[in-house]
């Protein structure tokens, strides 16, 4: 079984409740929200209150909240304290994660690690056993509508081999056509933005990458 988590990043920004309605209508029940800094990324998204308003709005959905930024140590509580389920830090920071991945244990919340494309799996491979989920960005992270870099979905089947056997999502110009390729390098969740929120026929496409 494989999860698609829309990422609502590509939903209409004066709209975003009425777009994740229609990948909740369409099927979705994982929702991926992105969290930026404009330091770990060259952008800038969203808050807690972001958060908040869409575990209100839409409170049987599993809220898989990606932290793309620095010092998310000062945020977990705020962000699973707004309904966050599972929180992914980045790989890349200069902060004591094991301590991170504690403190949103610790808050019943689920932990995951990210890498950007530049990283290795090798950096995260000490960090398996303390986490549900691995997020691989297949594209650099920062932005919607990019394309997926075949590369990075070596890092997944790598993931596999080392005995992960978590959820492993994949993030970054995945779509219809592609997300095969992901599945069988490993992943078992697929974050999808522009593909699906573009798409006419959402309910089409999570269920057949579901059947993955
Ligand atoms: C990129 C974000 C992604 C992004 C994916 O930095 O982490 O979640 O929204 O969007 P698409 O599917 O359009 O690449
Ligand atoms: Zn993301």
């Amino acid at each position: 079984m494989v999860n698609i988590a829309p990422s609502m990043l590509a939903a209409d920004p004066l709209n975003i409740g009425r777009d994740i309605q229609k990948m909740v209508s369409a099927g979705a029940k994982i929702i991926h929200i992105d969290i930026m800094d404009a330091h770990l990324v060259p952008n800038l998204s969203y808050g807690p209150a972001m958060v908040k308003a869409i575990r209100k709005g839409f409170p049987s959905c599993i809220l898989d909240v990606h932290l793309m930024m620095d010092n998310p140590a000062k945020y977990v509580n705020a962000f699973i304290t707004s309904g966050a389920d599972e929180l992914t830090i980045h790989a890349e920071i200069e902060e004591d994660i094991p301590s991170i991945f504690k403190e949103i244990h610790s808050l019943g919340a689920k932990a995951g690690i990210s890498i950007k494309p530049g990283t290795n799996v090798s950096e995260i491979e000490k960090y398996i056993e303390y986490v549900e989920l691995i997020l691989i960005m297949s594209v650099e992270p920062g932005f919607g509508g990019q394309k997926m870099m075949p590369d990075c979905l070596l890092k997944l089947s790598e993931l596999r081999d080392m005995g992960y056997n978590g959820t492993l999502s994949v993030d970054g110009g995945i779509n219809a056509e592609n997300a095969k390729l992901a599945v069988q390098h490993g992943a078992n969740r697929l974050v999808m933005g522009t593909a699906l929120f573009n798409s006419q026929d959402p309910a089409k496409i999570i269920a057949d990458l579901s059947a993955l």
